[in-house]
């Protein structure tokens, strides 16, 4: 598939200053790591989120919780990065400021080598201490789940489940990006899920180019200065290249 990335857009990029992109699963789908909402594929389509990812479902079965994350901690596990993680790593070099902020907690934007970025919902590998919340690397992987070494509370995986707050550090450094750049990116997110979402919403408030990636129509679609309908480990190298021919152009 080619994508068409519009003119008027590269000529926005080349000359913005500062970069704030928003990524949701859609990045990682083609890296082999399932979405949450897609129908028939999406994990949601097949699981409850209310019986596997809140505390409440975790204090009723700790065990299933526990096993459901060991599962999905395999697939990331075995996944890559893909080509849209590697032009939003070469994206991040073209600009000045440039920040991501990512819903994914696959890991899979540092491997591409990003590196000013959020991990808004956390790190599905990272274990913490579910009394504590401290990172804990050494534990009995043969309990499900097994207990803090420290305190014997279950261990279970740092990432936000529903009903729980952002760390308020990642929340208020996303607030102060989304509110501050030129142009906006959703990639692979259906906007459906706050407060994420709502850093898209800031941006277009604070008069940010809006710019949306994705196959699907979704919530923001009809609020953005360009929609560019197609997946993003195809859009994303064509926007590279694109971008880095207006950079010769300006330099001729
Ligand atoms: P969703 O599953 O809600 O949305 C994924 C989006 O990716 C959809 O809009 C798809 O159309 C799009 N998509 C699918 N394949 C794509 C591709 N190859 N390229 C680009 N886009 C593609 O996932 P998120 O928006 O990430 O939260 O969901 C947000 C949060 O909801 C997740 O972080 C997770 C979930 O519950 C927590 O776990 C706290």
């Amino acid at each position: 598939m080619r994508a068409d990335i519009p003119g008027e857009l590269t000529k926005r990029l080349a000359a913005a200053q500062s970069v704030c992109v928003l990524t949701g699963s859609g990045v990682s789908a083609e890296s082999g790591v399932p979405t949450f909402r897609d129908a028939q594929t999406g994990l949601w389509a097949k699981f409850q989120p209310e019986e596997l990812a809140t505390m409440e479902a975790f204090q009723r079965d700790p065990s299933l919780v526990w096993e459901w994350y060991q599962w999905r901690r395999k697939l990331v596990r075995q996944a890559r990065p893909n080509p849209a993680h590697s032009a939003l790593a070469d994206l991040e070099q073209m600009f000045p400021h440039f920040s991501l902020i990512s819903q994914n907690v696959d890991g899979l934007h540092q491997a591409a080598g990003s590196r000013n970025m959020i991990e808004f919902h956390g790190n599905i590998m990272r274990t913490i201490c579910a009394d504590e919340g401290c990172v804990i690397e050494d534990y009995d992987a043969s309990e499900s789940p097994p207990p803090c070494p420290n305190c014997g509370a279950y261990l279970r995986p740092d990432v936000v489940w529903f009903g729980e707050q952002i760390d308020k550090q990642a929340l208020d450094a996303a607030i102060a990006y989304a509110s501050a750049c030129d142009v906006f990116f959703a990639i692979g997110t259906s906007a459906q899920v706050q407060p994420a979402a709502g850093l898209a919403e800031l941006a277009i408030q604070s008069g940010a180019c809006m710019v949306e990636i994705n196959p699907q129509q979704t919530l923001l679609s009809d609020r953005v200065s360009y929609a560019i309908h197609g997946n993003a480990a195809q859009v994303l190298p064509a926007l590279i290249r694109a971008l880095r021919g207006r950079f010769r152009e300006r330099k001729q």
